[in-house]
């Protein structure tokens, strides 16, 4: 049976009386926009991160840019980011007048290090964008002991953990995006911003609400970045069920492992401690691109998400320009998503690495960084 590279559908559909009513509610309330939904979801999501505020905006790019501006980063500073993420971590940073500074990741975790960010930071370095990629949990604090605020970038890894919490409550502030195909997801464009701070927990929610508390005075140029009634009500009936589908994710990388997919590629390696609610099961191999034909030969999902990493995409060549990023190159060359989610089966994991030894009959090869 071909397996999809991910099946949101099915673990909705146990909940869609539920999500159905909470949908009936809002239209049959009138109120679409910063009303009851959202106040009550901002509090059950900042209670589940572990983080003191939770504000909704429209979507995690939007997040990532309010919450640079609630930290005041402006024309003149630098922020660090990794390249190998999706595009909107780096995006997000011009628009506040900022210039995004490129930093590496360690080829294992796929997560930036104390040392790749180190090496990026400048006396005009305002913050760090810490991605937390494919549900795994970057080392917040030790990066956060450089001494410049770190932003969590968090889209990919709500459900994940770590030693010390989960991701939203580990740095000066966290996004999220709940993009459709998310660990949790809305039915549209949604996001939030999380923080233990109540300063800047107050600035985000004017900035996102076109720097007003009262459409009135406007302190800021701001933005119209909500997220509106019918998108809370339906996150409010998924939220208690995301540590359930954050174990199903759990138990599908174990499938993986007792398949025997070790023997073929490099699996991504949790940082220290971390369990985390893979969001892609993304592998190594120099023959990536075999391994890729074999799976979509068989009917199975398969995606090199992000093959040219951010700092050689043309619009950032201004900033990207004569940067050298070696690990970057090579698991931007090697890496390959495979099939992940709450639902994944032993079986469908057994069909995907049977499709991957096809691909690779003699078992692993060394990964040569080319730099
Ligand atoms: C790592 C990362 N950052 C930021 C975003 C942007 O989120 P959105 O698509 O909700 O704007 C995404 C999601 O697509 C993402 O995966």
């Amino acid at each position: 049976m071909p397996v999809p590279l991910f099946d949101t559908a099915t673990p909705l559909a146990p909940l869609r009386a539920e999500i159905d009513a909470a949908v009936a509610r809002v239209l049959d309330s009138g109120r679409f926009i910063l009303g009851p939904e959202v106040a009550a979801f901002e509090r059950e999501f900042a209670d589940y991160c572990g983080a003191g505020h939770a504000v909704g905006v429209a979507n995690g790019t939007d997040a990532l840019t309010i919450a640079l501006r609630a930290l005041g980063v402006g024309s003149g500073d630098e922020v660090v980011v990794p390249s190998f993420t999706f595009y909107a971590s780096a995006e997000a940073i011009p628009p506040t007048g900022a210039r995004p500074v490129f930093c590496d990741v360690d080829p294992e975790t796929f997560c930036v290090t104390p040392e790749t960010v180190r090496a990026a930071l400048t006396p005009r370095t305002k913050a760090v964008i810490v991605v937390h990629l494919f549900g795994n949990v970057a080392p917040v604090a030790a990066i956060e002991a450089l001494g410049v605020p770190v932003i969590e970038d968090a889209a990919q890894a709500a459900g994940s953990t770590a030693p010390d919490g989960r991701p939203g409550a580990l740095g000066t502030l966290a996004t999220f995006s709940f993009f459709p195909s998310k660990n949790l997801a809305c039915f549209g464009d949604g996001g939030a911003i999380t923080t233990g701070d109540d300063a800047l927990a107050d600035r985000i929610r004017m900035l996102r609400f076109h720097g007003s508390w009262d459409k009135v005075t406007y302190e800021h140029v701001g933005y119209n970045s909500r997220l509106d009634e019918l998108q809370a009500a339906i996150l409010r009936v998924q939220l208690p069920h995301l540590e359930g589908w954050a174990e199903g994710r759990r138990a599908a990388a174990g499938h993986y492992e007792q398949a025997g997919l070790g023997e073929l590629v490099e699996l991504p390696r949790e940082e220290p401690g971390v369990r985390a609610a893979w969001h892609l099961f993304v592998i190594r191999s120099e023959r990536a691109d075999d391994v890729a034909a074999a799976l979509r030969a068989a009917g199975h999902g398969q995606k090199a998400y992000y093959r040219t990493p951010v700092h050689l995409q043309p619009a950032m060549t201004g900033y990207g320009g004569g940067v050298e990023l070696p690990a970057t190159a090579e698991v931007a060359r090697t890496h390959l998503a495979i099939p992940m989610g709450p639902v994944l089966s032993a079986a469908d994991a057994a069909e995907v690495v049977a499709a991957a030894r096809e691909a690779l009959p003699a078992g692993r090869q060394r990964i040569e960084l080319k730099g």
